[in-house]
């Protein structure tokens, strides 16, 4: 595995790639890799003859009061991993490397699809992510790109952004890599204390209980969120930023539940948010 931190010369290397007439998969993440990376790496490695990762922990879609900073970061653990997964080429920019002056003469615009769940509270964070995930689709020229459904409205933003830029690249969604007891692997789950990582696995319950109502019948929106916010309400400490229901992957509002939808929430624990959803066909 080679690790490279300066843009010309990940671009050197994946320009010589594709002279050879390899295939480029291609996992942008902000490191502190968990099985949850390990998945997309695995299947970027089953799929193309060469694999690029992206750690950069990207200050564009952090909010004044989020946690940029305190961030979990840990390269040396972080690059064991990767190897041994397979990656053939680690970009590892700094913040300067990425974005070398004060301000972007131009950046990313989401219109669509984040004025409801995360973006509606997180103002800007996915422009954030829409810019540089448009820099670095353009620095690592991959063919197909791997993102987890774990963030499935970021997998709906950048659904858009490959069409509506028309950037040549296929999408791969793949699905969330849960603990055993259902809770969503994340960075973040290290901030959760011994009780609430506990709790914590009730919100994934809380989802398959509102998917089984579903299934059994209830096909009114209301009465399905109220079955998700009660269960972890009763069960958790945690505090309930938001649980919706959507169209999947439009994030349009329903009176009635039908087609792909999305049930998805965000709770608050003591020093993490976690987020989480399930997406299925009715
Ligand atoms: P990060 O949070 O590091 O996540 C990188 C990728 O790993 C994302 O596509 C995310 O959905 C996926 N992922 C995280 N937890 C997962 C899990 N439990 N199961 C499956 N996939 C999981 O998402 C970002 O970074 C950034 O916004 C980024 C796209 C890199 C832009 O900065």
């Amino acid at each position: 595995m080679i690790v490279v931190e300066a843009i010309k010369e990940i671009q050197e290397k994946v320009s010589e790639f594709r002279l050879q007439g390899k295939s480029i998969g291609f996992v942008p993440t902000m490191g502190y890799l968990h099985e949850g990376h390990l998945s997309l790496m695995e299947q970027a490695r089953k799929e193309n003859d060469i694999v690029v990762l992206s750690i950069f922990v990207n200050p564009l879609q952090f909010g004044p009061n989020e946690d940029f900073d305190s961030y979990p970061r840990n390269i040396d653990r972080d690059e064991d991993l990767a190897r041994n997964a397979g990656v053939d080429l680690l970009f590892y920019p700094t913040t300067s490397e990425m974005y070398p002056h004060k301000k972007l003469s131009v950046s990313v615009k989401v219109n669509e699809r984040v004025d409801v769940l995360c973006g509606k509270q997180r103002s800007g964070h996915f422009d954030g992510v829409a810019t540089v995930v448009t820099k670095l689709f353009n620095i690592v020229l991959p063919h197909k790109v791997y993102f987890g459904m774990k963030d499935a409205q970021q997998v709906a933003v950048i659904d858009g952004l490959i069409q509506d830029l028309n950037i040549p690249v296929e999408l791969v969604p793949l699905e969330t890599i849960r603990e055993e007891d259902g809770l969503a692997k994340s960075s973040r789950n290290v901030y959760l204390t011994k009780k609430e990582r506990k709790e914590a696995a009730k919100l994934y319950e809380g989802l398959n209980l509102a998917k089984e109502a579903v299934r059994n019948g209830v096909s009114d929106p209301e009465i399905v969120k109220k079955i998700v916010v009660e269960h972890i309400t009763n069960e958790t400490s945690g505090k309930i930023d938001y649980v919706e229901l959507y169209s999947y992957p439009e994030l349009e509002t329903i009176s009635v539940i039908s087609g792909k939808v999305i049930i998805a929430l965000a709770v608050k624990f003591t020093k993490a948010r976690l987020i989480d959803n399930i997406t299925f066909v009715v």
